[in-house]
């Protein structure tokens, strides 16, 4: 066992619960909760952020030299997989849950990987303008669900992406929680939004969302 799997195997024992293994694309993924219950949504792998990983899968999406950012990472589960399939990314969610991400990026990343993966701090709506706009893909497992942060979210996604920027989303359409509402009528008021897999077992729909140019809004 090397040397920093052996110190991921101390903090299984202290900090961290409940390690899991998961397999997309031929890459194993150790994928722990913090035992902090303070956490909240953040200590699970939802279902929504699995069936996207299993997008990516199926779909054998590219990551190789791109520029991604995954927002609401919670676990760090799906940015984690854009770094083992050869991506540059920051995964990104609330101060408080950095520190379960670094855990599972030093679990799961070879250190010769891990120039391609930073962890930072970006709150919907705050903290965007310290990020740039020219990323090529962004990521969110199951981060519509809380119909107050619909309008933060938006404008943070306004702020990271450009024309050429491929916005991935997944959601359980949970009800009650006006999921339809952001797919149908907030997110296209600003970007062209198509249903690309649908799991109808578990009621969880995959979404490729592309900004719609400037031009286009003007003619609107
Ligand atoms: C339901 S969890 C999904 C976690 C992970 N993406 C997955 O699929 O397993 C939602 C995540 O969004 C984050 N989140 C909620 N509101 C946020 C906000 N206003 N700004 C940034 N992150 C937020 C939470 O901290 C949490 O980690």
């Amino acid at each position: 066992m090397d040397k920093e799997r052996q110190k991921t195997c101390i903090d299984y024992y202290t900090d961290y619960i409940l390690e899991k293994k998961y397999q997309f694309c031929g890459q194993h993924l150790f994928i722990s909760q913090s035992s902090d219950s303070r956490l909240g949504t953040s200590n699970f792998v939802w279902e929504a952020g699995l069936e996207l990983c299993r997008y990516i899968e199926k779909q054998n999406l590219n990551f190789k030299g791109l520029k991604v950012i995954e927002l609401g990472a919670g676990t760090g589960i799906l940015g984690i997989l854009a770094v083992l399939l050869g991506g540059n990314v920051t995964i990104t969610d609330q101060p408080n849950v950095l520190k379960q991400i670094q855990h599972n990026v030093t679990a799961s990343i070879p250190a010769s990987c891990r120039d391609r993966v930073n962890i930072r701090a970006l709150t919907w709506g705050h903290d965007h303008v310290q990020f740039p706009s020219d990323y090529d893909i962004i990521l969110g497992g199951e981060i519509v669900y809380y119909s107050k942060t619909y309008p933060l979210l938006v404008s943070t996604l306004q702020h990271l992406s450009n024309e050429r920027t491929t916005i991935y989303l997944s959601s359980k359409l949970w009800r009650d929680f006006q999921i339809h509402q952001f797919y149908e009528n907030i997110l296209p008021e600003h970007f062209d939004c198509e249903l690309v897999n649908r799991n109808e077992e578990e009621n969880i729909n995959v979404y490729k969302v592309i900004k719609k140019s400037s031009r286009s809004e003007n003619q609107l």
